[in-house]
């Protein structure tokens, strides 16, 4: 199968990456829906990460993300991350947040879901900061407008960011081959994004340890951990 995936991949004009919680997952940073270490099976996402759990127990959200942001900080980019990172004409569209692909020296990276390392105002006077993820903040208020600063994440409930979304739909839209790594792909508007590159006549690639909701579009479905098989999938001649 990966020979069948590779001469796919020769073919390609414009390859896209499009990549979940499973690219990250051999860094230490857990996924959420793998049973039974998978976050969302042991804390509430609408507790968590979601504007109403955000309004009904603030500490408690920036307390979580402060754990979080140490455990992303404390990672390092796996060979999933640095193989990708290698292809300087690939596009990365990730639903992650965190800053492994760049710190893996990727360019081209489209966060569809924000960034863990920055907090901004969760009213609308557009503030936004770096954190320090060794050494993340507690609950505090917006410089500029005293509004709560909140992760420059996306939360449950809350749209993409247009910009993003707008240029991962087109990426998707222009390329000959969408690799799909470590994604349960059930999360939408994001998920879509298969069917919008396979509508377009892309080829998809798909690698995750067990079959996902993208197998059904899948060309090539490679099962197997990340940062084994993408490395092979894109090594050089
Ligand atoms: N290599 C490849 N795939 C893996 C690996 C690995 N080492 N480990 C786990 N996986 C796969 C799992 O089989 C699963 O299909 O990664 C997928 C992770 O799925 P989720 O935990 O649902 O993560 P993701 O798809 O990124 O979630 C989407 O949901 O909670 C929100 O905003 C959050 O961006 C996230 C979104």
């Amino acid at each position: 199968m990966i020979d069948t995936a590779r001469r796919i991949l020769a073919d390609a004009r414009q390859v896209v990456s499009f990549s979940g919680a499973g690219l990250s997952a051999e860094s230490g940073v857990g996924t959420f829906r793998d049973a039974p270490q998978g976050m969302w099976s042991n804390y509430d996402p609408m507790r968590l990460a979601s504007p109403e759990g955000f309004a009904a127990d603030p500490g408690l959200v920036i307390d979580w993300y402060a754990a979080r942001r140490r455990t992303v900080g404390n990672a390092e980019p796996n060979p999933a991350h640095v193989a990708l990172a290698g292809r300087l004409d690939i596009v990365h569209v990730t639903q992650n947040v965190d800053d492994l692909l760049h710190r893996a020296g990727a360019r081209q990276v489209i966060q569809l879901h924000g960034r863990i390392d920055a907090d901004r105002c969760h009213g609308d006077c557009g503030y936004a900061e770096h954190v320090d993820m060794a050494d993340p903040p507690g609950l505090r208020d917006c410089p500029r407008c005293n509004s709560p600063l909140r992760p420059a994440v996306v939360w449950f409930g809350e749209p993409l960011p247009p910009d993003a979304w707008d240029a991962a739909e087109q990426a998707c839209r222009d390329c000959d081959v969408l690799i799909v790594i470590g994604t349960s792909a059930v999360v939408y508007p994001a998920a879509g994004l298969i069917g919008v590159a396979k509508a377009a006549g892309a080829r998809i690639i798909v690698v995750n340890t067990q079959p996902s909701e993208a197998s059904p579009l899948a060309d090539v479905e490679l099962l197997g951990p990340a940062g084994e098989i993408v490395p092979q999938l894109l090594a050089q001649e």
